[in-house]
């Protein structure tokens, strides 16, 4: 059986990716992954913030010193007294591609363009096989638009896919309004890529303290559904890559995220939930089905319900909202 898939342009030999977590903080667990099967892996994300603070800090420091003596150097505190994220990023990245043999994709979340846009260059030449460009934004100030957040989406994109030779790919939120509009200029401003989705946290009340409270909720497994829709509709739309985030745990997810579109379905909560040999588990059930159901490769199967392709293209959109709403018949 052949489970080779092309993402980004790096061949891979099966379609399933460890999306960004914190499994890739330790050479050890990406290891696990590696053994267990994943085709390649993403990393956690580095934040415009961190890479903003520590120029802000290194600036603070350097100005400190050098307004109030002549020999401030010596005041100044080695660039390892800096909180250094950046820097460790870089250096658990050299770490991840010596110890693993799989593409290893550097993430970097930002929203806005600036200097730290530079710092994806630093992530090229540290190995990285490609980006991933994170856009988590809330868009909760009333007196920006969509079009100012979907500019600045572009804006982004541009500067990075002009600053680096690898691929980018851009893992973008299910809440944006005209979705198939913005993918496809997405891939004009030079995305390789779009990793749907970005699964958003949302915060709960505590009744007790009466503050706002942040605990991770993991996905269920119903979520693959939005992925699964916007990939088969946007798979005719764009010629880039399209990798499936959010909801996926069984191989049956993976063969239907794969026949409406997409070109690797990733796993996070899948395996934080169960260990990495869900994904062997995984890759085995992809197999079965394959054989008995006379595939020969995933890239003969990918796309094969898309939009484009499925019996009935109305069911991505509104086409069995009202037949889903009425065929529900309640239990009491
Ligand atoms: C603990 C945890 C940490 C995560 N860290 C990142 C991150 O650093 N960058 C990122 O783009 N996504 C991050 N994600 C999101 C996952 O990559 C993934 O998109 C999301 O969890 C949906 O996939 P799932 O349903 O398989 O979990 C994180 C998710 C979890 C649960």
């Amino acid at each position: 059986m052949d489970l080779s898939t092309s993402y980004l342009g790096l061949e891979l030999k099966n379609p399933l990716v460890a999306a960004a977590s914190p499994l890739s903080r330790e050479v050890g667990s990406a290891r696990e992954l590696e053994d267990a099967g994943v085709s390649a892996l993403v990393m956690y994300s580095l934040f415009q913030e961190q890479i903003e603070h520590e120029a802000a800090e290194h600036d603070h420091y350097m100005d400190f010193g050098t307004d109030s003596f002549a020999e401030a150097l010596s005041y100044v505190p080695s660039r390892a007294g800096f909180r250094r994220e950046p820097d460790q990023y870089i250096e658990h990245l050299a770490e991840l591609k010596k110890a693993l043999d799989i593409p290893v994709i550097a993430s970097l979340n930002g929203t806005s363009t600036g200097g730290w846009v530079e710092h994806a260059k630093n992530l090229e030449n540290a190995g990285a096989d490609a980006l991933e460009l994170n856009t988590y934004y809330i868009a909760a100030n009333p007196n920006t638009t969509s079009q100012e957040i979907e500019k600045r989406y572009l804006d982004v994109i541009a500067a990075v896919t002009k600053t680096v030779k690898i691929p980018v790919a851009v893992k973008i939120s299910p809440f944006i309004t005209a979705l198939a509009n913005v993918a496809k200029r997405m891939e004009e401003a030079g995305a390789d890529g779009l990793v749907l989705f970005n699964r958003f946290y949302q915060p709960d009340i505590d009744l007790e303290s009466l503050e706002v409270s942040v605990d991770l909720e993991l996905s269920a497994g119903h979520e693959m559904r939005l992925p699964l829709r916007w990939i088969a509709i946007l798979d005719p739309v764009v010629k880039c890559s399209l990798a499936a985030s959010s909801g996926v745990y069984t191989s049956h997810d993976v063969l239907k995220l794969t026949m409406a579109g997409a070109d690797v379905t990733m796993l996070c909560a899948a395996i934080l939930r169960s260990g990495a040999y869900v994904v062997s588990d995984i890759l085995k059930g992809v197999n079965t089905w394959m054989e008995r159901h006379e595939y020969k490769s995933v890239k003969q199967m990918r796309g094969s319900m898309n939009q484009a392709s499925c019996p009935n293209p109305a069911a991505f959109e509104r086409g069995n909202y009202m037949r889903a709403l009425n065929s529900y018949a309640p239990q009491f």
